[in-house]
């Protein structure tokens, strides 16, 4: 198949097809129950987002029900060992969204982690002590500069790690770090090679995607890191 598309299919490469529809009608069409190994998504905040055609400024209540419908569909497709990553934010006037959405979802799934996207952070070298790699005061990233004194600037969103059971196995170290202290490695029974866990903090800058055709850009992108840090973390062998 080429790149152009068929019905909305778009064929990437051998492997990556991409259906370019609602997700419930294409899970419903195209997905068999417990075919899927992982599933990462960023569904609309519910924030008065200016989309081309959805409406991102529906009632609460409307919203969490998609958003639940949704979620139920993701648990039949999904095998009992799968991941299902939801990538979510709120704004400062309305910081629950997120929160709302995980207590929606609790009924049918377990959340097993909580990590938080970090856009942007400020480390001061003298909070960090005697890292030689740190020379000074660090800011780094992007974020939303929000105006005013009652909100801070908005510098991360969740992504909730949620499965059926809460015991799948993870790949840890394959977004894993290395050691700042090379002592560590050989020291500990689990630290055999010079890289640990990352934790449930993940740095990963912002980027800004441009619809070509609008020539402005998509309002709420997600940098291709993120997703790639899912799959493997969920582990790409299972
Ligand atoms: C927060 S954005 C996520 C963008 C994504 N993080 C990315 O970087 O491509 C939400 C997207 O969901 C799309 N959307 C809204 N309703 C949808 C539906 N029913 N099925 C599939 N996508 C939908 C919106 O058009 C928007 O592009």
């Amino acid at each position: 198949m080429s790149n152009m598309p068929v019905k909305n299919v778009y064929r990437i490469c051998e492997k990556v097809v991409v259906y370019l529809e609602d997700c419930l009608t294409g899970m419903r069409k195209y997905l068999k129950t417990g075919e899927v190994d992982v599933v990462v998504t960023s569904p609309p905040y519910n924030i008065g987002i200016q989309y081309n055609k959805y409406d991102d400024n529906r009632p609460r209540e409307d919203y969490l029900d998609w958003i639940e419908e949704v979620a139920i569909e993701i648990k039949r497709v999904l095998n009992d060992s799968g991941s299902f990553f939801l990538n979510i934010g709120g704004k400062p006037s309305d910081p629950w969204i997120p929160f709302d959405v995980a207590q929606r979802l609790r009924k049918h799934f377990v959340l097993q982690n909580v990590i938080h996207w970090i856009k942007s952070i400020a480390i001061e070298k003298k909070a960090v002590g005697n890292y030689p790699v740190i020379q000074g005061d660090i800011a780094v990233g992007h974020y939303k500069p929000i105006g005013g004194k009652r909100f801070l600037h908005d510098n991360h969103e969740y992504i909730f790690h949620f499965t059926k059971t809460g015991q799948v196995q993870l790949d840890r170290l394959s977004i894993g770090v290395p050691y700042q202290d090379k002592s560590n490695v050989g020291r500990w029974k689990s630290a055999k090679q010079d890289k640990r866990c990352r934790g449930n903090t993940w740095f990963i800058p912002y980027e800004t995607i441009w619809d070509r055709e609008k020539q402005r850009p998509h309002p709420s992108t997600f940098p291709v890191a993120l997703p790639e840090m899912c799959i493997k973390l969920h582990g790409l062998e299972k």
